[in-house]
């Protein structure tokens, strides 16, 4: 029914290699029963290891930085990624806008940089509570997608609409809600490259097994960006069998 959606796990700093591996050795028992597409995004440090052994998942980064290489100590380029078999890279996750100190222009660089490489860049999007009090949540998710998405592009790029609010707290928006600014989201990347035309709008924050029946059942939202519940086999499993 959901062959079309798309589930990503963001195991953000979470996980060794054994943990990891009976997670994705489990998984692949399963396959039979996965419905949905998914994509795994461990540690960097395991990657390697992961992609080496299961070569029917997808995995992603979860950061990157936009240079290719240099003096940049911590740092781990696109293009390292892509050479340890990654598809994907989150960027512009809300704990690396905050923690890092990410802003448009250094998230513009890296989405030019990660569509270069060829990977697919998950972008996420989110307002804080006070800008959703005050009513601007959609002046600052235009921001987002203005400053950052490039105008010239063709290649994929997927979205996550995240609110920083309903991240790790339990609390989500409605669907209508995850609808409005689905259909939002849509008409302005349209307006910036009619090529995105086609792109994923997932949802991210708070996603449990329970939710994501009525999240996935809904035609306006393309997939799912799971923090916390993709740790846990039992209910990742399930979401992927929806
Ligand atoms: P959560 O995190 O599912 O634990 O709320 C989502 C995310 O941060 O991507």
């Amino acid at each position: 029914m959901n062959k079309d959606k798309l589930i990503v796990a963001n195991w953000k700093m979470n996980f060794l290699y054994k943990d990891a591996f009976k997670f994705c050795k489990k998984i692949l028992s399963k396959k039979k029963l996965i419905k949905n597409n998914f994509v795994i995004c461990p540690p960097t440090t395991i990657i390697l290891q992961l992609s080496s052994k299961f070569r029917e998942i997808n995995f992603g980064a979860q950061d990157c930085h936009y240079e290719k290489s240099g003096s940049y100590t911590g740092d781990i380029s696109a293009f390292m990624l892509k050479n340890i078999n990654c598809k994907y890279v989150i960027i512009g996750h809300s704990e690396r806008r905050k923690y890092h100190y990410e802003d448009h222009i250094i998230l513009k660089k890296k989405m030019e940089t990660v569509l270069n490489t060829s990977l697919i860049p998950i972008y996420c999007i989110g307002e804080d509570v006070n800008t959703k009090k005050k009513g601007n949540t959609k002046d600052y998710l235009l921001k987002q997608l203005l400053n950052v998405l490039p105008k010239k592009n063709k290649k994929k790029i997927i979205i996550a609409y995240e609110p920083i609010w309903a991240i790790g707290s339990g609390i989500t928006p409605t669907i209508d809600e995850i609808w409005e600014i689905n259909l939002y989201i849509k008409k302005i990347i349209t307006k910036i490259n009619l090529s995105y035309k086609k792109t994923a709008i997932l949802y991210g924050g708070s996603v449990n097994k329970d939710n994501s029946l009525f999240f996935l059942k809904n035609n306006n939202i393309d997939g799912l960006l799971i923090g916390g519940t993709s740790l846990n086999y039992n209910a990742f499993s399930s979401i992927l069998s929806y």
